[in-house]
């Protein structure tokens, strides 16, 4: 079986939890990131957890020569799962260009060399964002695409439209999309997890930011939803449990146990909580009072999203086992870690 796996983006925040993992299920790994958006100290952590260092190649995918050069060295990678995109939805609306330019560019250069090197095999990190507002709940794969809200969800659902079509002119290749939902918590060991620079976007990072002090207050974004606490509901997943369903589509590849060329699956717990319930399983999980204040809603924020997991679990036999409180307290061991709390 290959055992060289490329992680692109791999010193990211999913990206490093799942070279843990593959080196956990004994697969070398290469990663290639350009630091955009983490710290190479990442691979302290890895090899901390492993006993191993993975390979490291920093340069930035959207550079179409050291794509192909890095094929020309690498030449017995058996699959790619591919992390490596610019991800806040803000900064998105604010930065459309500098969005679809990294996001869709690094994307073709790799499937290029994908192409051009024989390479077969691809995973791609994808988002529930493509889903918009669902119709239905809970949300399955053959849910309607919507108009995304950010120019971020869009590159994810072009970026979709980008394999399907490569993979159709070029029959020997092979995809899995894993369309994640709201990937939270931090490796058991504390010695990798978020790392959100400046002020978090997501509310699982500002909730623990507020606990270590470093936020005077969690603002929570509207408390007029239809639900049943009148605050926004998602579906948290453990970042582990994300990660282990990485390997096992890496490992379904390379077994030619893939149903068709191009699988899509959701990566959920199928469990919604509200924004108010995990501020309360935060302060059951860790102990801690959390200042929070209710204001107005967050633009593009959508009502209520939670998976349908049935798929994965079938196909991929998979399904997220870590609960909420354990992810909770996982993310706050971390950030007293990175913080140098007791
Ligand atoms: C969750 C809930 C907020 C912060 C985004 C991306 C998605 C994925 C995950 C990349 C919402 C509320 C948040 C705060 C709050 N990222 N909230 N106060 O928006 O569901 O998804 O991140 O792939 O693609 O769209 O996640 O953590 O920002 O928000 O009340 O300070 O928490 O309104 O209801 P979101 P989030």
């Amino acid at each position: 079986m290959h055992k060289l796996i490329l992680v692109t983006g791999g010193t990211g925040y999913i990206g490093s939890h799942t070279v843990v993992e593959l080196m956990n299920e004994g697969f070398d790994v290469v990663i290639i990131d350009n630091l955009s958006n983490s710290e190479k100290s990442v691979l302290d952590g890895i090899a901390k957890i492993t006993g191993r260092r993975p390979y490291f190649e920093q340069f930035d995918l959207c550079d179409k020569e050291r794509v192909h050069n890095f094929f020309k060295i690498y030449r017995k990678v058996g699959a790619i799962i591919h992390f490596a995109a610019y991800k806040a939805v803000g900064e998105s609306v604010e930065k459309p260009l500098m969005y679809y330019q990294n996001n869709l560019i690094s994307l073709m250069n790799l499937l290029q060399g994908m192409v051009d090197f024989n390479v077969h095999n691809l995973v791609f990190s994808s988002s529930c964002t493509v889903y918009g507002e669902p119709d239905e709940l809970p949300v399955t794969e053959k849910a309607p695409i919507k108009l995304s809200t950010s120019p971020y969800g869009n590159t994810k659902q072009i970026a979709e439209e980008i394999i399907s079509d490569t993979i159709k002119a070029h029959e020997l290749l092979k995809a899995i999309a894993l369309r994640y939902f709201n990937p939270i918590g931090a490796h058991p060991s504390a010695l990798i997890g978020e790392l959100p620079i400046g002020v978090p976007n997501n509310l699982v990072p500002f909730i623990t930011q507020t606990a270590s002090g470093i936020r005077d207050e969690l603002k929570v974004f509207g408390n007029d939803y239809n639900t049943h606490d009148g605050t926004a509901i998602r579906d948290y997943i453990n970042v582990v449990d994300l990660a282990k369903a990485h390997v096992v589509s890496v490992k379904r590849m390379l077994a030619e146990k893939t149903k068709s060329n191009f699988e899509i699956f959701n990566l959920g717990t199928g469990k919604g909580s509200s924004v108010l319930e995990i501020v309360n399983s935060f302060k059951k999980a860790t102990g801690r009072d959390l200042n929070y204040k209710i204001v107005g809603r967050r633009e593009g924020d959508t009502e209520a999203v939670y998976a349908d997991t049935k798929l994965a679990n079938e196909e991929l036999g998979w399904k997220a086992e870590i609960s909420l409180e354990d992810t909770l307290k996982s993310a706050w061991e971390w950030e007293k870690n990175i913080r140098n709390l007791k």
